[in-house]
C-alpha cells in the first residue's frame, strides 16, 4: 500500500492549523502510520530538500522550515506518515499548488498559505511521488517508528 510523508511546517503550527490540516488529511480516507514531533536540524532540512540544491531560494526555505521567521525560534515540526491507495496524489490534491497564490481556495495551501519574507509559507509538505515518499520517510522516521 502506498505511503506518503506529511510535514506540518512552522507557519501552520504558529497559526494553530495543525488540527484542521490533519482533519482534512484524515477525510481522504488514509491511515496514519506514524506521527511525531521532529527537530529540524540544518542537515535534515538540506537532506529533505536535496532536490532544491543550488536554487537561490533554498537558504530561505531551509530557515523557514527551521522556524527562523516571524520571531519564532522553535526548530520543531510535526511529521506524519499516511498510507492508502494513491496516498501521494490524494494528499497533493488536498494541498494544492506549491505557490499559495496559485492554489485553489478550497485546498490547504490556497486556504491557509501566503507569500511572506521572501518565501512561500505553504503550511504543509507532502511527498510528490511514491519514490520520493520512501526516500523522505527514511529521512524523518526510523523503520520501527512506522506501523
Ligand atoms: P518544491 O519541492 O518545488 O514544492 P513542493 O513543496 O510543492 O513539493 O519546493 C519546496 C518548497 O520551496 C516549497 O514548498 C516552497 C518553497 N519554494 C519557494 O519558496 N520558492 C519557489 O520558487 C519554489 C519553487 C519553492
Amino acid at each position: 500500500m502506498e505511503k506518503t510523508l506529511i510535514l506540518i511546517k512552522p507557519d501552520a503550527i504558529s497559526k494553530k492549523l495543525t488540527g484542521i490540516i490533519i482533519d482534512r488529511i484524515e477525510h481522504l480516507g488514509l491511515d496514519m502510520k506514524a506521527a511525531k514531533v521532529a527537530f529540524v536540524s540544518e542537515e535534515i532540512a538540506k537532506e529533505h530538500y536535496a532536490n532544491l540544491a543550488g536554487k537561490p531560494f533554498l537558504p530561505s526555505v531551509i530557515s523557514f522550515m527551521r522556524g527562523d521567521f516571524n520571531g519564532i525560534k522553535d526548530h520543531r515540526i510535526y511529521a506524519f506518515v499516511y498510507e492508502g491507495e494513491n496516498a501521494v496524489s490524494k494528499v497533493r490534491a488536498a494541498l494544492g499548488a506549491t505557490d499559495p497564490a496559485k492554489a485553489e481556495p478550497w485546498t490547504i495551501r490556497g486556504a491557509f498559505g501566503c507569500f511572506k519574507d521572501g518565501v512561500m509559507q505553504n503550511c504543509v509538505h507532502a511527498s510528490g511521488t511514491p519514490e520520493e515518499a520512501l526516500r523522505e520517510i527514511n529521512i524523518w522516521f526510523k523503520p520501527e517508528e512506522v506501523l
